[in-house]
């Protein structure tokens, strides 16, 4: 593709929209009030695991057709994993993308439920009949529930809960990020790997080190942007993690630390395309995209 990809972006981002209402039950459909608290978890979002999906599919010269149900699917995991995060016996949190979380606006167990809901959702869209063959459509769902389950995102929730005013060694605290946040970046690359079935051993590898550096990246400077971004809109000096004495990388390395440990993962995630040359600059936008946002 001659144009860049950070032209396509919202093209990309209205794409997901759409791929979420056809997979999503109506909302006034029974049970309504479950299926409009189901939309409402799935409303705004910067629907950076998608991006990361297309971004890969450009790399791999494979049609987004390809990829629309795995991008929904990560999507749908991503939702629900944050509908939990947010309940009273997880974060208690009452925002959520400036909005009254799920639990809010309705109430704990309808959110508990469109935790579950969506996350059946997710493995329903991959597994149903598409332009996939059926061999890539099981990998995809052993890819997905791995990452998503106790070895992946659910592992790592559990254990960022278990850490809370605990004092945890850096290994520790990167084990802990890789499972609750790399775990489904990294799924995301698996995911269009899996679409592209000439894909050699060595770039998929490739692809895998990038998903984990970025996915690890991730969750630093969300860590770091909890600090900054309350410190600079509220005038606060603790975010919502030191608040919960959560365990983070500011809080066990210090925040310029942090913030240099994450530079250093961006690098070596640009390293790690180097192979692929012009073909990545998807890639290398995304990388460049997480880098440097903002919130
Ligand atoms: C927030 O993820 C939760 C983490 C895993 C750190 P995002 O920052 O991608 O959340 P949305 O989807 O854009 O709101
Ligand atoms: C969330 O991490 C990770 C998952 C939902 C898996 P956080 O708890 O740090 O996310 P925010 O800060 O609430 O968005
Ligand atoms: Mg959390
Ligand atoms: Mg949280
Ligand atoms: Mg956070």
């Amino acid at each position: 593709m001659s144009t860049a990809f950070s032209d396509r972006v919202d093209q990309y981002r209205a794409r997901i929209g759409q791929e979420l209402m056809r997979q999503l039950p109506q909302a006034t459909h029974y049970p309504a009030r479950l299926h409009e608290a189901m939309h409402y978890a799935c409303g705004g979002g910067k629907r950076l695991r998608p991006l990361i999906v297309y971004a890969t599919a450009e790399t791999l010269a494979l049609d987004a057709g390809h990829v629309d149900a795995a991008a929904c699917a990560v999507e749908l995991i991503h939702a629900y994993s944050l509908v939990h995060d947010d309940l009273p016996a997880m974060d208690d949190d009452d925002l959520r993308r400036g909005q009254p979380t799920v639990h809010r606006q309705f109430d704990e167990a309808t959110a508990i439920l469109v935790g579950d809901a969506l996350q059946s959702l997710a493995f329903q869209v991959i597994a149903r009949p598409n332009s996939l063959g059926d061999s890539q459509r099981l990998r995809m769902i052993e890819t997905l529930a791995e990452a998503a389950g106790s070895r992946g995102m659910v592992g790592g929730q559990a254990v960022d809960l278990a850490s809370e005013g605990k004092q945890l060694t850096l290994a520790e605290l990167e084990a802990l990020h890789i499972h609750k946040t790399g775990a489904l970046i990294r799924a995301c690359l698996r995911l269009a790997c899996i679409a592209a079935p000439s894909l050699d051993e060595a770039r998929c590898e490739a692809l895998d080190r990038y998903g984990k550096c970025i996915g690890l990246a991730f969750q630093i400077q969300d860590d770091v942007l909890d600090i900054e971004g309350s410190t600079a809109k509220l005038g606060k000096t603790a975010g919502k993690d030191e608040a919960s004495h959560k365990s983070t990388y500011p809080a066990v390395m210090g925040l310029r630390a942090a913030k240099e440990r994450a530079s250093d993962l961006f690098a070596q995630a640009r390293t790690a395309l180097d192979g692929f040359g012009d073909a990545a600059r998807p890639l290398r936008w995304v990388a460049q995209h997480i880098e440097t946002r903002a919130h």
